[in-house]
């Protein structure tokens, strides 16, 4: 074990920047000096780049992912009243998206291997009122989209895919985002492809689904002094679309950095007691978050922290036992996969810069920590 303490963040945003610098910087240069701050040339280039990049036919840059959500819900056609089935284990604003839009969420269990929207538990869990699945990419690993489909496409029932952590993720040949009738991206600025401030995208190949994105994102103006609906200031801002277009084009590399990063920690953790993260068949992970298991996480967590590296739980309770979801009904033991993992995961540092170095002192440590 090492004797000199190091200090490995959990993210580090600030390498990640130092080589497209100058680029970003030009960029903001050319926003400033055009003083088009929203839907000017780079949110339209960049909505078409993203489109492309995710094999859809058009997307529609918004404020956020949670907004991305939202106005996915409502371009679906969700209202008051409405079923939208989606899991207990994910980010908080999955399920604030689907109460904003006005229905009620029907939180589920996962699959322990992966993590993500147990299929079968969707299946039990529809009711005449169902009208949408949200199932989550979670950490960067698509949900089982197969099943999901097909239990969608038997019952009428629309997709909205939270593919906040997976940019770039697949399914058998398909990018997250392009199999649901809507996919939502967040670009939060630790994600795989992040802004430096907020943004989002919603992608879809439905014209008429992307015709009232557009509409939700802009106060429902169909023309300056015309409105079609009641909407919200949802935009994507121009710098933001700016700095975006630059990161799209290393999206890729990265996305292989953090997969060789991944193979990395199997070889080094292998022989740990931890349970290390499963790619599922058909799909291909690209590790937003690279998340182990412990049956003494916090003791574990504290020790990293003591030797310099820091790290992170997503998340420490599930929604259904959230205060805010207290209305919903759930209990202890509604969804105990989702439950058990929520007191042993712990997501160690991950990103593209990650070097093997750092990595082997993270593994050192953990050795360490059970006594190896
Ligand atoms: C799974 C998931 N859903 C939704 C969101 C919301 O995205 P944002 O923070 O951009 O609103 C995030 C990210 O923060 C997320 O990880």
């Amino acid at each position: 074990m090492e004797k000199v303490l190091r200090h490995i963040p959990f993210v580090d945003l600030k390498t990640g920047f130092a080589p497209i610098k100058a680029d970003i910087m030009k960029a903001l240069e050319s926003v400033l000096e055009d003083m088009r701050l929203y839907l000017g040339p780079h949110s339209r280039e960049f909505e078409k780049e993203f489109a492309r990049y995710c094999g859809t036919n058009d997307a529609v840059g918004v404020g956020s992912g949670t907004e991305a959500l939202l106005f996915a819900l409502l371009a679906v056609g969700i209202k008051s009243g409405d079923e939208v089935i989606t899991t207990t284990h994910s980010f908080f604003a999955t399920v604030e998206a689907i109460v904003a839009a006005g229905a009620i969420p029907v939180l589920v269990d996962i699959d322990p291997l992966t993590y993500t929207i147990d299929p079968g538990e969707i299946e039990k869990k529809i009711t005449r009122k169902t009208r949408a699945i949200v199932p989550v990419h979670l950490y960067g690993q698509m949900a089982d989209m197969d099943p999901i489909a097909e239990i969608a496409r038997k019952r009428g029932i629309s997709i909205v895919e939270d593919a906040c952590q997976a940019h770039g993720a697949l399914y058998r040949d398909k990018k997250a985002g392009s199999i649901g009738d809507a996919g939502c991206f967040s670009f939060y600025c630790t994600k795989n492809l992040g802004a430096y401030g907020e943004g989002g995208m919603v992608t879809t190949n439905d014209p008429a689904l992307a015709d009232r994105v557009r509409l939700y994102r802009n106060h429902g103006h169909r023309s300056k002094f015309e409105h079609a609906v009641f909407g919200y200031n949802g935009r994507l801002d121009e710098m933001q679309a700016a700095i975006l277009r630059i990161k799209l084009k290393y999206l890729d590399e990265n996305n292989a950095r953090r997969r060789g990063a991944a193979e990395r920690y199997d070889a080094l953790l292998r022989e740990t007691p931890l349970t290390l993260p499963q790619e599922a068949p058909l799909r291909s992970h690209v590790y937003h978050l690279y998340v182990v298991r412990s049956k003494k996480r916090d003791a574990l967590r504290a020790f990293l922290e003591e030797k310099g590296v820091g790290t992170g739980i997503h998340y420490k309770k599930p929604i259904h036992l959230q205060e805010a979801a207290r209305g919903l009904g759930y209990g202890s033991g509604n969804c105990p996969h989702a439950e058990a993992a929520c007191d042993e995961i712990l997501s160690l540092p991950m990103y593209p810069e990650l070097d093997e170095e750092s990595q082997e002192y993270i593994a050192d440590c953990i050795k360490a920590f059970y006594g190896a």
